[in-house]
């Protein structure tokens, strides 16, 4: 009894830390924006709130297939799978030229670069360009990346704030599948969608940790909105250890319990219970994820990682406001 109601005071100490340290970081606070905050650091870090709001029962039929993406999906297994004690469900696939099509879609423009601070400083430090990032026209995919290996970065991050109806993200997007799990798993007819491709490029410097917190390569809970989960596409092939999806099963069952500041080691004597399962598959592959579970992208060591992820929520996303490459669509 004691000790639960330490853990609350602490709990809501972290929360009121926390909100302090987001009303300082942001020019743009309104009220609802705090509101925001604290209902969902405070109710949406425990099971019992999260799962209040996730779909219960599926209207329709349970498997559903897109012929452009060659994709199959069984709604009800990944349901199953998401709510489970897994909090994961894989052993998808998407068709080898759309995934090309995907890859060419994010590096042949300029404008879909994320120049955060990180790849900023990078840039400067190199005397080099935004554009020197992107896939010439004459180039071929490997030339390419050969090329940004060699400039030494060790992460690109791509995204579309202005997805074309007729893109190939788009019909991806879009498609029938993916929507019915949404909407499923929501349980609302209108979802947001975030896309992001990422490359990760084997570097031989050391990478500091605060550097690689920031890439989500040690372990962290995403904490998206009140109703999220992700699906990720590998765009490259992708071995165990060398930029494989690690995720320790079943932490998204257990209440946050303030990992913020802790390293990866102490995270896995803290969950040292729960098993650490690695995801690494082919060019193609496609799993889901509640990525509530702690979870990190492993560190590559000999080969590039190609990784789109796209976040599929309901509700105010309070990471998200600023950003532009969200589509909005209303089933
Ligand atoms: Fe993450």
């Amino acid at each position: 009894m004691f000790k639960s109601i330490v853990t609350e005071l602490r709990l809501i100490k972290g929360v009121f830390l926390k909100s302090n340290k987001f009303l300082k970081s942001r020019e743009d606070v309104s009220f609802k924006n705090l509101y925001n905050f604290i209902i969902l650091r405070y109710f949406y870090i425990r099971p019992f709130f999260r799962f209040l709001v996730k779909g219960k029962k599926i209207s329709g039929p349970k498997k559903i297939t897109d012929d452009y993406l060659q994709l199959n999906l069984d709604i009800e297994t990944i349901l199953n799978d998401l709510k489970s004690n897994a909090g994961y469900s894989k052993g998808y696939n998407i068709n080898q030229n759309v995934i090309d099509q995907i890859i060419d879609h994010y590096t042949s423009d300029k404008k879909n670069i994320e120049t955060d601070t990180q790849l900023k400083n990078f840039l400067n430090d190199n005397n080099l360009k935004t554009e020197n990032l992107i896939k010439k026209n004459d180039e071929d995919f490997e030339t390419y990346i050969q090329r940004i290996i060699e400039m030494g970065t060790h992460q690109i991050r791509f995204a579309d704030k202005d997805l074309d109806q007729n893109s190939v993200m788009s019909k991806l997007i879009r498609s029938e599948p993916l929507i019915k799990l949404a909407q499923n798993y929501l349980n609302s007819k209108n979802i947001s969608i975030i896309n992001e491709m990422v490359i990760s490029l084997p570097t031989k410097k050391n990478i500091k940790i605060d550097v690689l917190k920031q890439s989500s390569q040690t372990f962290h809970r995403d904490l998206v909105s009140k109703n999220f989960f992700k699906a990720f596409v590998f765009l490259s092939d992708i071995n165990n250890n060398d930029g494989s999806h690690v995720y320790l099963e079943g932490s998204h069952k257990k209440n946050f319990n303030d990992e913020t500041n802790k390293n990866d080691l102490s995270i896995e004597a803290l969950y040292k219970d729960y098993k650490k399962k690695e995801i690494s598959g082919k060019k193609g592959d496609l799993f889901f994820g509640d990525t509530f579970c702690l979870h990190k992208g492993s560190n590559p060591k000999n080969n590039y990682r190609l990784l789109l992820i796209l976040t599929f929520f309901t509700g105010t996303s309070l990471q998200t406001q600023n950003k532009k490459n969200i589509t909005q669509i209303n089933i």
